[in-house]
């Protein structure tokens, strides 16, 4: 079995379920690249302060060329009694080159090592959940073009309440994902500095550079503080929240999407592929994905309040605890990239029924609020056009019409101003078309916001 590499001041070997019990490897190990591009840095970097020979430097990182090889071929056997991804790629190197391999631990620790571990990670992992972000909005986007004359009722309290270009409701999306692509990309920025140097928490005796380290692996620069070096997770916290700010996007759309497929609705219709049957009920084709989504949704929060959780109230600097921040970490990555990139083919395959979304539009006299703009254009007090419409809907409501089929004397009823050409001002393009101003659903808007949209996309 493998010793540990920590093993000279105990007499006793560890408890083989204690072993498994604190040790990480059967999830840490998914950040093999990054701590050996990390202990690549950290190795050239001692050769040229002379704080290793470049014949010691050439030879570790030999060795750890080999075993990336060897991980990526699945020829790495990963153990419990190695504790962590750090000491099982440390203890090969060892094995494989010899004790000169020991020195690569030099002016280093595992603390200010795991810190740049999962930093190198997220800053990828960021960088592919961006681009997952980007064909998920460009789906919106190409849905939005092709949805520029499809009315749809808009709703409040989800009671019909006016008339919306289903373009105009799928940028509403659009923008949020565009928000969240803010957040990401803050989160990004703001993790990109070097924590390694800080050693196990006060720094390192040795004439290290930590500024060319940081240049090597991409780092904007170095942290300040070596006790804050290790034992900062707001990375990752904010990730995490970022990340179920964006989930929270997700599962209102998904939510929207399933509504919109049931029969009731009966608004679009998703791709088979996307949805399954009933193992009793013939008929049925639920919408799983959406569901899933926005299932999914309450994991991702969860590991938001795990961490802030695992983090709050835990003295400087590093503690054990701090291990479990891989999981949540984890998982909240592996579910937004998976939710972002079958949400992206699921738009881009959505068909629309644009004839039962116009004829719901319709519904529910969505144009009442044109008819009290109408009278107020012609001089009435905004509250009692309020007044006036309201009378005139419950009349409609009595004789079970629609307010665009009243006849003129019958709008007249309720206010004299009230000429022949309301009926210019009731049909759903009207009311529609008659909201120019920025972020209004007029085609005009909605078209130029489409253009607007893509330039951003293609900007990122
Ligand atoms: N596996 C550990 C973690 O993920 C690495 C750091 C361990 N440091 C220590 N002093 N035990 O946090």
């Amino acid at each position: 079995m493998s010793q540990p590499l920590w093993g000279g001041r105990f007499t006793q070997p560890t408890d083989q379920f204690v072993q498994e019990f604190t040790a990480s490897i059967t999830f840490d190990q998914r950040l093999y690249r990054y701590d050996i591009q990390g202990s690549m840095a950290h190795c050239r970097m001692l050769a040229r302060q002379g704080i290793l020979t470049t014949a010691e430097a050439d030879q570790i990182l030999a060795g750890l060329t080999d075993l990336l090889t060897d991980i990526e071929a699945g020829r790495f056997d990963f153990s419990v009694a190695l504790e962590d991804i750090h000491m099982n790629i440390e203890a090969r190197l060892i094995e494989r080159i010899g004790p000169v391999g020991g020195k690569l631990h030099t002016a280093r620790s595992r603390n200010d090592q795991v810190a740049v571990d999962i930093r190198l990670y997220l800053r990828d992992e960021i960088a592919a959940i961006l681009a997952f972000l980007t064909s998920l909005q460009g789906a919106l986007l190409d849905q939005a073009e092709a949805n520029l004359d499809t009315l749809m009722p808009g709703y409040t309290h989800l009671q019909t309440a006016q008339p919306v270009l289903l373009a105009h409701h799928l940028l509403a999306y659009f923008e949020m994902l565009q928000r969240d692509r803010g957040r990401l990309q803050d989160c990004s920025r703001r993790l990109n500095q070097l924590p390694l140097g800080a050693g196990a928490l006060a720094g390192t005796t040795f004439p290290i550079d930590r500024e060319w380290v940081a240049q090597q692996l991409g780092f904007a620069g170095v942290t300040r503080n070596s006790l804050d070096s290790v034992s900062d997770r707001d990375f990752a916290l904010e990730f995490c929240a970022a990340s179920a700010t964006l989930m929270m996007h997700l599962s209102r759309l998904a939510e929207e999407l399933i509504l919109w497929s049931s029969a009731d609705f009966d608004f679009i219709e998703l791709s088979d592929a996307f949805c399954t049957g009933s193992s009793i009920m013939p008929q049925k084709k639920n919408p799983d994905v959406p569901e899933l989504v926005r299932g999914k949704t309450g994991r991702v929060y969860g590991n938001l309040i795990s961490l802030l959780t695992l983090m709050k109230a835990l003295p400087l600097a590093y503690n054990k605890d701090m291990q479990e921040d891989k999981e949540p970490l984890f998982d909240s990555i592996d579910t937004v990239k998976g939710s972002l990139k079958i949400f992206a083919d699921m738009i881009a395959q959505m068909r629309i029924k644009a004839g039962n979304m116009r004829t719901a539009a319709a519904r529910g006299f969505s144009t009442a609020t044109d008819v009290a703009d109408y009278c107020v254009r012609k001089g009435l007090p905004f509250r009692q056009a309020h007044e006036v419409v309201g009378k005139t809907v419950r009349y409609c409501v009595e004789t079970g019409k629609d307010i665009p089929d009243l006849s003129l004397e019958e709008f007249r009823r309720f206010s004299p101003l009230i000429e022949a050409d309301i009926y210019d001002f009731v049909t759903l393009e009207a009311s529609v078309n008659a909201r120019t101003a920025t972020g209004g659903t007029a085609r005009s808007a909605v078209a130029g916001e489409i253009v607007r949209a893509r330039q951003q996309l293609e900007g990122t």
